[in-house]
């Protein structure tokens, strides 16, 4: 037992520092995203706070990007301002807006591709540049990329070895568990100077799993790959119907030419030999004309059938939710068309279904 060391993952220790399933778990994820290593903690959030709290300490600065996700925010607002962490949102479409905000207090700048809710896509690359010209680390909410559409760690395959983000988040919640049922998450790095402060960090917060979780994604990794191309293709056929609709001013999806950030997607996603149409997830959003009342948007949601009201993504249930876009941004929304924000989550139902289901219910309830 005295000879036992939890650290290098070569024995069973207690609970709290792995055990034998968590670190198979561990283990495939970095085999998936090829990073090195991983923790895992109860919930995408808390992935989130994990970074922060191992990174950061008082008086340091973290970057955010306006369209990251929204409770990413709060923690932000709350105990990070609570323990004297300061926090600047740069806009992720204007690599300049970041390098103007980053200062000496700057410790991390977190990214996410695409934005939460409104999937305008940055461009990666030039935002991990300015961080790199400054020697700031950078974590990278990957949940949609999920380590499929393209590699966060290596970015630029074919340049300079291991140039990616140094950090990657995910909501195992959505893919990798994909029934929608469990809830987890996961701290990757490819560096081995920043895994000790993770580690130890992750073990002294006691942010483990229970193994019984860790066994339900371990089964639903295997399908990840082939649930993620089901979705992506639900969501650009979709797009595309609702591109031609009257009553939808805008389609959110990177796929899309018109999207915005369209051309960054493509430069990540989409190689001529591996991926020639690239990875685009399961989620489409759309800014429903600005003519109807927000108590016909919502009439719209609630006729659906197949959509079910409801957050999250990743899972078998296709989802809707109805969004109030001055609540979730702070800056100018230039990339937008007025109107009213609503996200879908495609699940694993047939895309003509799904159609039938919003032509029904456009039908009923958008009518100018
Ligand atoms: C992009 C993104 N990151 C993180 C999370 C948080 O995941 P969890 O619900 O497991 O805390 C979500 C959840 O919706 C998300 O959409």
């Amino acid at each position: 037992m005295r000879e036992r060391e939890w650290m290098d993952k070569s024995s069973y220790t207690y609970g709290l520092h792995g055990t034998p399933t968590t670190f198979t778990l561990e283990e495939r994820l970095c085999e998936i995203e090829g990073g090195k290593h991983c923790v895992l903690v109860p919930s995408g959030l808390a992935a989130i706070a994990q970074v922060n709290f191992a990174f950061l300490k008082t008086d340091d600065e973290i970057l955010l990007p306006d369209h990251v996700y929204g409770p990413s925010k709060v923690l932000a607002a709350g105990e990070l301002k609570n323990f004297g962490i300061t926090c600047q949102y740069y806009d992720a479409l204007n690599p300049d807006d970041l390098s103007q905000r980053i200062s000496s207090k700057t410790k991390l700048v977190w990214l996410e591709a695409p934005g939460s809710v409104t999937l305008e896509f940055p461009s990666l690359m030039e935002l991990i540049k300015r961080c790199k010209q400054k020697n700031i680390l950078t974590a990278l909410d990957n949940t949609w990329g999920a380590g499929i559409a393209f590699n966060a760690f290596d970015l630029t395959p074919d340049a300079e070895k291991n140039w990616g983000v140094d950090i990657t988040v995910h909501a195992l919640t959505k893919y990798p568990s994909g029934g929608g049922d469990v809830l987890m998450g996961s701290v990757m790095t490819h560096r081995d100077d920043l895994a000790q402060t993770l580690k130890l960090s992750h073990m002294r917060m006691g942010q483990m799993v229970g193994a019984n979780d860790a066994e339900m994604v371990l089964r639903s990794l295997s399908t990840m790959r082939m649930r993620y191309l089901a979705q992506d293709s639900s969501a650009r056929a979709v797009s595309q119907w609702l591109s031609t609709r009257a009553e939808i001013a805008q389609v959110l999806h990177p796929a899309l030419p018109q999207s915005p950030g369209h051309a960054h997607w493509k430069a990540l996603t989409c190689h001529p030999s591996s991926s020639p149409t690239g990875w685009a997830a399961g989620l489409l959003s759309v800014m429903i004309d600005a003519r109807f009342t927000s108590q016909q948007v919502d009439a719209f949601c609630d006729g659906l059938n197949i959509f079910k009201l409801g957050y999250s993504w990743g899972g078998p249930m296709s989802l809707v939710v109805p969004y109030r876009l001055q609540t979730i941004r702070s800056q100018e929304q230039t990339h937008l068309q007025k109107g009213h924000l609503v996200r879908f989550a495609m699940g694993l139902e047939d895309a003509d279904d799904l159609i039938n289901d919003l032509q029904q219910s456009i039908a009923k309830n958008l009518k100018l």
